[in-house]
Protein backbone atom coordinates (compact mmCIF):
# COMPACT_ATOMS: atom_id res chain seq x y z
CA UNK A 1 0.00 0.00 0.00
CA UNK A 2 1.22 3.48 -0.80
CA UNK A 3 0.79 6.30 1.41
CA UNK A 4 -1.41 8.96 0.24
CA UNK A 5 0.18 11.94 -1.69
CA UNK A 6 -0.56 15.34 -1.83
CA UNK A 7 -0.51 17.79 -5.28
CA UNK A 8 -0.89 20.88 -5.71
CA UNK A 9 -3.20 22.20 -9.00
CA UNK A 10 -5.64 24.59 -10.23
CA UNK A 11 -9.00 22.58 -8.17
CA UNK A 12 -9.71 21.26 -5.01
CA UNK A 13 -12.02 17.91 -4.81
CA UNK A 14 -13.88 18.09 -1.59
CA UNK A 15 -14.97 14.55 -0.53
CA UNK A 16 -16.85 14.23 2.12
CA UNK A 17 -18.16 11.09 3.90
CA UNK A 18 -20.41 9.70 0.58
CA UNK A 19 -21.03 13.25 -0.45
CA UNK A 20 -18.72 14.21 -3.20
CA UNK A 21 -18.41 18.02 -3.79
CA UNK A 22 -15.92 19.75 -6.42
CA UNK A 23 -14.54 23.08 -5.32
CA UNK A 24 -12.87 25.71 -7.22
CA UNK A 25 -10.15 27.19 -5.59
CA UNK A 26 -6.07 26.71 -5.78
CA UNK A 27 -5.52 23.92 -4.05
CA UNK A 28 -4.98 20.12 -4.12
CA UNK A 29 -6.68 16.77 -5.23
CA UNK A 30 -6.31 14.89 -2.14
CA UNK A 31 -6.00 11.06 -2.61
CA UNK A 32 -7.67 9.02 0.33
CA UNK A 33 -5.03 6.36 1.83
CA UNK A 34 -5.56 3.34 -0.40
CA UNK A 35 -5.00 -0.22 -0.68
CA UNK A 36 -4.18 -1.45 -4.17
CA UNK A 37 -5.34 -5.01 -2.96
CA UNK A 38 -8.56 -3.96 -2.26
CA UNK A 39 -8.67 -1.68 -5.72
CA UNK A 40 -7.52 -5.41 -7.61
CA UNK A 41 -10.59 -6.63 -6.45
CA UNK A 42 -13.18 -4.03 -7.23
CA UNK A 43 -10.92 -3.66 -10.68
CA UNK A 44 -11.51 -7.72 -11.76
CA UNK A 45 -15.32 -7.31 -10.90
CA UNK A 46 -16.05 -4.08 -12.09
CA UNK A 47 -14.10 -2.72 -14.98
CA UNK A 48 -11.47 -5.38 -16.35
CA UNK A 49 -14.14 -6.05 -18.88
CA UNK A 50 -13.90 -2.42 -20.07
CA UNK A 51 -10.48 -1.46 -19.05
CA UNK A 52 -8.57 -4.55 -18.87
CA UNK A 53 -7.39 -6.41 -15.51
CA UNK A 54 -4.12 -4.47 -15.97
CA UNK A 55 -5.55 -1.03 -17.74
CA UNK A 56 -5.51 -1.87 -21.13
CA UNK A 57 -7.79 -2.49 -23.10
CA UNK A 58 -8.97 -4.09 -25.76
CA UNK A 59 -11.43 -1.17 -27.34
CA UNK A 60 -10.07 2.04 -28.55
CA UNK A 61 -13.00 4.18 -27.58
CA UNK A 62 -12.53 2.36 -23.42
CA UNK A 63 -9.25 4.48 -22.18
CA UNK A 64 -6.20 2.83 -20.83
CA UNK A 65 -5.22 3.29 -17.19
CA UNK A 66 -2.31 1.53 -16.39
CA UNK A 67 0.21 3.27 -15.77
CA UNK A 68 -1.72 6.55 -15.30
CA UNK A 69 -1.33 9.09 -12.30
CA UNK A 70 -3.06 8.05 -9.10
CA UNK A 71 -4.22 11.94 -8.66
CA UNK A 72 -5.30 11.85 -12.09
CA UNK A 73 -7.44 8.91 -12.44
CA UNK A 74 -9.02 9.91 -9.24
CA UNK A 75 -10.10 13.17 -9.71
CA UNK A 76 -11.58 11.54 -13.12
CA UNK A 77 -13.81 8.79 -11.09
CA UNK A 78 -15.12 11.86 -8.67
CA UNK A 79 -15.70 13.97 -11.77
CA UNK A 80 -18.27 11.35 -13.04
CA UNK A 81 -19.99 10.43 -9.96
CA UNK A 82 -20.48 14.37 -9.25
CA UNK A 83 -21.29 14.24 -12.99
CA UNK A 84 -18.85 17.25 -13.63
CA UNK A 85 -17.54 14.75 -16.21
CA UNK A 86 -20.34 13.19 -18.48
CA UNK A 87 -20.59 10.03 -19.76
CA UNK A 88 -23.41 7.35 -19.31
CA UNK A 89 -21.46 4.15 -19.08
CA UNK A 90 -18.99 5.08 -16.55
CA UNK A 91 -21.60 6.72 -14.30
CA UNK A 92 -23.08 3.63 -14.37
CA UNK A 93 -20.28 1.76 -13.21
CA UNK A 94 -19.51 3.57 -9.96
CA UNK A 95 -23.32 3.79 -8.61
CA UNK A 96 -22.32 1.19 -5.96
CA UNK A 97 -18.53 2.41 -5.28
CA UNK A 98 -17.75 4.87 -2.24
CA UNK A 99 -15.25 7.61 -2.25
CA UNK A 100 -12.63 4.86 -0.41
CA UNK A 101 -13.68 2.44 -3.27
CA UNK A 102 -12.75 4.62 -5.66
CA UNK A 103 -9.30 5.69 -4.17
CA UNK A 104 -8.09 1.71 -3.71
CA UNK A 105 -9.31 1.37 -7.39
CA UNK A 106 -7.28 4.27 -8.44
CA UNK A 107 -4.45 3.27 -6.95
CA UNK A 108 -4.57 -0.12 -8.11
CA UNK A 109 -4.42 0.98 -12.05
CA UNK A 110 -1.67 3.06 -11.16
CA UNK A 111 0.51 0.14 -9.55
CA UNK A 112 0.16 -1.39 -13.46
CA UNK A 113 2.49 -0.98 -16.35
CA UNK A 114 1.58 1.78 -18.43
CA UNK A 115 0.42 1.13 -21.94
CA UNK A 116 2.77 -1.14 -25.07
CA UNK A 117 3.42 1.45 -27.82
CA UNK A 118 0.98 2.68 -30.12
CA UNK A 119 0.24 2.42 -33.64
CA UNK A 120 1.06 6.03 -34.54
CA UNK A 121 0.94 7.89 -38.16
CA UNK A 122 4.65 8.01 -39.98
CA UNK A 123 3.02 10.13 -42.20
CA UNK A 124 2.19 12.79 -39.81
CA UNK A 125 4.23 11.87 -36.80
CA UNK A 126 7.32 14.60 -36.68
CA UNK A 127 4.50 17.30 -38.07
CA UNK A 128 2.47 16.12 -34.70
CA UNK A 129 5.92 16.02 -32.36
CA UNK A 130 7.67 19.35 -33.12
CA UNK A 131 3.66 20.48 -32.56
CA UNK A 132 3.04 18.69 -29.28
CA UNK A 133 7.03 20.35 -27.84
CA UNK A 134 6.65 23.62 -29.55
CA UNK A 135 3.48 24.52 -30.05
CA UNK A 136 2.43 27.13 -32.92
CA UNK A 137 2.83 30.56 -32.10
CA UNK A 138 1.11 31.53 -35.43
CA UNK A 139 -2.02 30.15 -34.59
CA UNK A 140 -2.23 30.21 -30.44
CA UNK A 141 -1.78 26.47 -30.17
CA UNK A 142 -0.22 26.34 -26.47
CA UNK A 143 2.75 23.31 -26.52
CA UNK A 144 1.38 20.57 -24.70
CA UNK A 145 4.96 19.13 -23.12
CA UNK A 146 4.84 21.65 -20.66
CA UNK A 147 2.41 20.07 -18.79
CA UNK A 148 2.09 16.82 -20.74
CA UNK A 149 5.90 15.85 -19.93
CA UNK A 150 8.17 16.07 -23.66
CA UNK A 151 7.74 11.88 -23.45
CA UNK A 152 3.61 12.01 -22.74
CA UNK A 153 4.26 10.65 -19.62
CA UNK A 154 2.20 13.40 -17.59
CA UNK A 155 2.81 14.80 -14.44
CA UNK A 156 1.27 12.91 -11.85
CA UNK A 157 1.38 15.63 -8.71
CA UNK A 158 -0.50 17.77 -10.98
CA UNK A 159 -2.80 15.63 -11.90
CA UNK A 160 -2.13 16.15 -15.83
CA UNK A 161 -2.83 13.12 -17.50
CA UNK A 162 -0.19 10.47 -19.19
CA UNK A 163 -1.33 10.66 -22.64
CA UNK A 164 1.84 8.32 -24.53
CA UNK A 165 0.52 5.27 -25.17
CA UNK A 166 -3.19 5.84 -25.14
CA UNK A 167 -5.67 4.94 -27.54
CA UNK A 168 -5.97 7.48 -30.71
CA UNK A 169 -9.75 7.43 -31.08
CA UNK A 170 -10.19 8.19 -27.09
CA UNK A 171 -7.70 10.82 -27.58
CA UNK A 172 -9.29 12.27 -30.53
CA UNK A 173 -12.57 12.36 -28.51
CA UNK A 174 -11.65 14.02 -25.54
CA UNK A 175 -9.80 16.67 -27.31
CA UNK A 176 -13.18 17.33 -28.96
CA UNK A 177 -15.12 16.96 -25.88
CA UNK A 178 -13.23 20.10 -24.28
CA UNK A 179 -12.83 22.00 -27.58
CA UNK A 180 -16.69 22.00 -28.02
CA UNK A 181 -17.29 22.85 -24.10
CA UNK A 182 -19.71 26.18 -24.00
CA UNK A 183 -20.77 25.49 -27.56
CA UNK A 184 -23.84 23.57 -28.74
CA UNK A 185 -21.99 21.82 -31.48
CA UNK A 186 -20.86 18.52 -31.87
CA UNK A 187 -20.77 17.51 -28.42
CA UNK A 188 -22.17 13.80 -28.22
CA UNK A 189 -25.60 12.91 -26.33
CA UNK A 190 -24.81 11.60 -22.84
CA UNK A 191 -20.88 12.59 -23.13
CA UNK A 192 -19.78 16.28 -21.80
CA UNK A 193 -16.13 17.38 -20.52
CA UNK A 194 -16.54 20.23 -18.30
CA UNK A 195 -14.68 19.40 -15.19
CA UNK A 196 -11.70 20.91 -16.69
CA UNK A 197 -13.43 24.08 -16.31
CA UNK A 198 -13.53 26.00 -12.70
CA UNK A 199 -17.16 26.95 -13.33
CA UNK A 200 -19.84 26.40 -15.49
CA UNK A 201 -19.75 28.79 -18.53
CA UNK A 202 -15.36 29.61 -17.72
CA UNK A 203 -12.91 27.55 -19.71
CA UNK A 204 -10.71 25.02 -17.72
CA UNK A 205 -6.86 24.79 -18.99
CA UNK A 206 -7.68 22.11 -22.04
CA UNK A 207 -10.74 23.93 -23.30
CA UNK A 208 -8.69 27.00 -23.82
CA UNK A 209 -5.64 24.49 -25.51
CA UNK A 210 -8.43 22.63 -27.38
CA UNK A 211 -10.35 25.73 -28.82
CA UNK A 212 -6.93 26.49 -31.28
CA UNK A 213 -6.64 22.32 -32.35
CA UNK A 214 -8.05 21.79 -36.35
CA UNK A 215 -9.71 18.90 -36.89
CA UNK A 216 -6.26 17.97 -38.74
CA UNK A 217 -4.04 18.63 -35.80
CA UNK A 218 -6.20 16.55 -33.13
CA UNK A 219 -6.07 13.87 -35.63
CA UNK A 220 -2.67 13.85 -35.90
CA UNK A 221 -1.80 14.24 -32.13
CA UNK A 222 -3.74 11.77 -30.77
CA UNK A 223 -2.03 8.83 -33.19
CA UNK A 224 1.08 10.26 -32.35
CA UNK A 225 0.68 10.10 -28.73
CA UNK A 226 -1.03 6.84 -29.18
CA UNK A 227 2.73 5.47 -30.27
CA UNK A 228 4.98 7.80 -27.77
CA UNK A 229 6.03 6.10 -24.28
C1 LIG B 1 -18.85 -0.93 -19.95
C2 LIG B 1 -17.50 -0.43 -20.13
C3 LIG B 1 -16.82 0.23 -18.93
C4 LIG B 1 -16.68 -0.27 -17.66
C5 LIG B 1 -17.21 -1.58 -17.09
C6 LIG B 1 -15.86 0.70 -16.94
N1 LIG B 1 -15.54 1.74 -17.77
FE1 LIG B 1 -14.31 3.32 -17.32
N2 LIG B 1 -14.65 4.13 -19.16
C7 LIG B 1 -15.41 3.56 -20.14
C8 LIG B 1 -15.50 4.48 -21.27
C9 LIG B 1 -16.25 4.26 -22.56
C10 LIG B 1 -14.73 5.62 -20.91
C11 LIG B 1 -14.50 6.89 -21.75
C12 LIG B 1 -15.48 7.95 -21.30
C13 LIG B 1 -15.32 9.24 -22.08
O1 LIG B 1 -15.09 9.17 -23.31
O2 LIG B 1 -15.45 10.30 -21.47
C14 LIG B 1 -14.21 5.35 -19.58
C15 LIG B 1 -13.39 6.24 -18.89
C16 LIG B 1 -12.80 5.96 -17.66
C17 LIG B 1 -11.84 6.81 -16.99
C18 LIG B 1 -11.25 8.12 -17.51
C19 LIG B 1 -9.86 7.86 -18.05
C20 LIG B 1 -9.15 9.08 -18.55
O3 LIG B 1 -8.07 8.90 -19.16
O4 LIG B 1 -9.62 10.20 -18.35
C21 LIG B 1 -11.52 6.20 -15.81
C22 LIG B 1 -10.56 6.69 -14.76
C23 LIG B 1 -12.29 4.97 -15.74
N3 LIG B 1 -13.06 4.84 -16.88
C24 LIG B 1 -12.23 4.08 -14.69
C25 LIG B 1 -13.07 2.96 -14.56
C26 LIG B 1 -13.14 2.15 -13.38
C27 LIG B 1 -12.30 2.35 -12.13
C28 LIG B 1 -14.08 1.17 -13.62
C29 LIG B 1 -14.57 0.10 -12.67
C30 LIG B 1 -15.08 0.56 -11.40
C31 LIG B 1 -14.57 1.39 -14.97
N4 LIG B 1 -13.96 2.49 -15.50
C32 LIG B 1 -15.51 0.58 -15.61
C33 LIG B 1 -16.01 2.32 -20.11
C34 LIG B 1 -16.11 1.50 -18.99
C1 LIG C 1 -1.54 24.14 -18.94
C2 LIG C 1 -1.40 22.70 -18.91
C3 LIG C 1 -1.84 21.90 -20.13
C4 LIG C 1 -1.44 22.07 -21.45
C5 LIG C 1 -0.54 23.14 -22.04
C6 LIG C 1 -2.06 20.99 -22.19
N1 LIG C 1 -2.79 20.19 -21.34
FE1 LIG C 1 -3.87 18.54 -21.85
N2 LIG C 1 -4.57 18.38 -19.93
C7 LIG C 1 -4.25 19.22 -18.89
C8 LIG C 1 -5.06 18.88 -17.74
C9 LIG C 1 -5.03 19.58 -16.38
C10 LIG C 1 -5.87 17.79 -18.11
C11 LIG C 1 -6.90 17.06 -17.25
C12 LIG C 1 -8.17 17.84 -17.21
C13 LIG C 1 -9.21 17.18 -16.36
O1 LIG C 1 -8.97 16.95 -15.18
O2 LIG C 1 -10.24 16.87 -16.92
C14 LIG C 1 -5.54 17.50 -19.50
C15 LIG C 1 -6.15 16.48 -20.25
C16 LIG C 1 -5.83 16.19 -21.56
C17 LIG C 1 -6.40 15.09 -22.33
C18 LIG C 1 -7.38 14.06 -21.81
C19 LIG C 1 -6.62 12.80 -21.42
C20 LIG C 1 -7.47 11.67 -20.93
O3 LIG C 1 -6.89 10.64 -20.51
O4 LIG C 1 -8.69 11.75 -20.97
C21 LIG C 1 -5.86 15.15 -23.57
C22 LIG C 1 -6.13 14.23 -24.74
C23 LIG C 1 -4.93 16.28 -23.58
N3 LIG C 1 -4.93 16.89 -22.36
C24 LIG C 1 -4.17 16.64 -24.69
C25 LIG C 1 -3.39 17.79 -24.78
C26 LIG C 1 -2.74 18.25 -25.99
C27 LIG C 1 -2.75 17.51 -27.31
C28 LIG C 1 -2.14 19.45 -25.67
C29 LIG C 1 -1.38 20.40 -26.61
C30 LIG C 1 -2.07 20.81 -27.83
C31 LIG C 1 -2.38 19.70 -24.26
N4 LIG C 1 -3.15 18.68 -23.75
C32 LIG C 1 -1.92 20.80 -23.56
C33 LIG C 1 -3.31 20.24 -18.93
C34 LIG C 1 -2.70 20.73 -20.08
Amino acid sequence: MKPAKKATLAKVILATGFGFASLTASAAVTVPSYNIEAGKVIAEANCAACHGANGVSAVPSQPNLGGQGVQYLYKQLVDFKTQARRNGIMEAQLKGLTQQDLADVAGYYTSQAPWLPGYGNKATNDAAHKLFLGGDKTRGVIPCAGCHDPKGGGNEWAAFPRLGGQHASYLATQLKMFRAAGREDDVGSDQVRTNDSAKKGEKGMMQMVAAKLSDKDIKMLSEFLSAVH
